[in-house]
């Protein structure tokens, strides 16, 4: 198994990227997704983690537990694990900075807008509102900011006119279900990787689309 084999997914709610993942890309060219973290025990993520055998925990905000406690209990989770890659599926809640840069460019996320545009909650809403008539689907490598790190990949779709979020939503989801399981191949393989000369950007090794 290479070494960012290991990955682990990050979910809160329904969980369909992490169902894109375990049907597309866990067990196969040495990856594996050794473990399912949720937000809230509510998360229908969890079941799906369990269905596939995948060992899974709950790591809540709340009590006696602020986000800074939670996200290091999380970490040391994650490390316990051996994990050497953790992706952000639906993970709907804000990750400490030392969170993020305890796994910096080993952390992905996949965000249903073409960033920069719409970073943040409600994102399709707000293209929609806005009139855009291209939207589509980001993945890219998590910083400090909020879905502003350096960007892996990137597919548009048109938006017709008088377009409703549900469709909209449909159509962003199938796109998230292919390009997600793509990132995390080509992360995993080791043919992208924040450039180390320029920290937004990422590299893809040829053939994988990117620029050099
Ligand atoms: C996706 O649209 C993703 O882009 C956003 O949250 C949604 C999660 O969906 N960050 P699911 O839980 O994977 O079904």
């Amino acid at each position: 198994m290479t070494a960012a084999g290991r990955v682990a997914v990050l979910v809160s709610g329904e969980g369909s990227n992490l169902q894109a993942l375990l049907d597309h890309v866990h067990g196969r060219d040495g990856i594996e997704i050794v473990a399912v973290a949720a937000s809230n025990p509510r998360a229908h993520g969890l079941e799906r983690a369990e269905d596939a055998g995948v060992e899974t925990g709950v790591f809540e905000v709340g009590g006696d537990t602020d986000r800074t406690e939670r996200d290091g209990a999380l970490a040391a989770w994650l490390e316990r694990r051996d994990v050497t890659l953790v992706v952000l599926a639906g993970w709907m809640q804000l990750l400490s900075a030392d969170f993020v840069r305890r796994f910096h460019g080993r952390l992905l996320n996949v965000h249903p807008s073409l960033l920069p545009a719409f970073p943040g909650l409600g994102a399709i809403e707000r293209a929609l509102e806005h009139g855009v008539r291209v939207t589509g689907v980001t993945i890219h490598f998590v910083d400090e900011g909020t879905d502003s790190g350096p960007i892996i990949l990137q597919r548009a779709i048109d938006l017709p006119y008088a377009a409703r979020v549900e469709e909209v939503e449909r159509e962003i989801h199938a796109v998230e279900h292919e390009l997600l399981p793509e990132a995390v191949r080509a992360v995993a393989r080791g043919s992208v990787r924040i450039d180390p000369d320029d920290p937004l950007r990422v590299v893809h090794e040829e053939g994988d689309g990117g620029r050099e």
